[in-house]
């Protein structure tokens, strides 16, 4: 018989692996991925192209304005093993991860309006369920009924070394006390809005992964799955 399909929501701080833990877990389940932070990440890139992000200071007006106009959705690239996001028609997954996006992503996403758009759509991807979902609210807001919730985090000084890394790789030219800043402004942020802040459910499993491994990771998620759907 075919194992129950669940909805796995996995939350915590930026920059600590969420993507690519979820995303293995996915490949190992046969889930869908849905990155969350991609879609904030989209609507600010829209924005930052689209003027209503000028000399630094985002015109909140403006940005509720243009949602309607934002179309999002996710086409799977077997190439990279998980799904791309597109704008209007428009590949933008290699557009959104720039230090520019990460430093006013965290503005975009506390307006009301872009998460209650951005909620709904979640919510839709997950109906069928058997999806991991990564994100900050996605235990607390957008699945509070999920019956695998993990908060991972790790030390930020970890993060924005890994971090580093991988932009560094891509060619980006960017320092490593920039990322640390990012790292801890966006914790802040993220912890602090009115809004849907990032909070541990409090059904949540903390994972830790600032000394453990992808494989160590896969291990520990594992038991904890089967435990729930054996
Ligand atoms: O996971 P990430 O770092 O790519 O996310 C980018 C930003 O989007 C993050 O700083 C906070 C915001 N975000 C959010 O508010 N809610 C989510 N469910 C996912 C991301």
């Amino acid at each position: 018989m075919d194992k129950k399909k669940i909805i796995i929501a996995i939350d915590g701080h930026s920059s600590c692996g969420k993507s690519t833990f979820a995303k293995a877990i996915a490949a190992r389940l046969g889930y869908i991925f849905i990155d969350t932070g991609a879609m904030y990440r989209a609507v600010t890139l829209y924005a930052l192209e689209n003027g209503a992000i000028e000399m630094g200071i985002l015109d909140e007006q403006r940005i509720v304005a243009m949602l309607p106009e934002i179309d999002i959705n996710f086409r799977f690239n077997p190439q990279r093993g998980a799904s791309d996001i597109y704008v209007n028609g428009d590949l933008v997954e290699g557009k959104i991860r720039t230090i520019e996006v990460s430093n006013y992503v965290s503005q975009v996403s506390s307006v009301g309006a872009v998460r209650e758009k951005l909620v709904a759509l979640q919510q839709q991807m997950g109906l069928k369920r058997g999806v991991v979902m990564d994100g900050r609210d996605i235990g607390t807001v957008v699945f509070p009924d999920a019956e695998l919730k993990i908060y991972m985090t790790a030390d930020p000084m970890v993060r924005a070394e890994r971090r580093y890394k991988e932009l560094t790789a891509k060619g980006d030219s960017v320092t490593l006390e920039e990322i640390y800043e990012n790292v801890v402004s966006r914790d802040k942020a993220d912890m602090s809005r009115a809004i849907s802040p990032l909070r541990k459910a409090d059904d949540a499993i903390v994972l830790d992964n600032s000394h453990m491994s992808v494989e160590e990771q896969m291990e520990w998620f594992l038991a904890k799955y089967n435990a729930i759907v054996g």
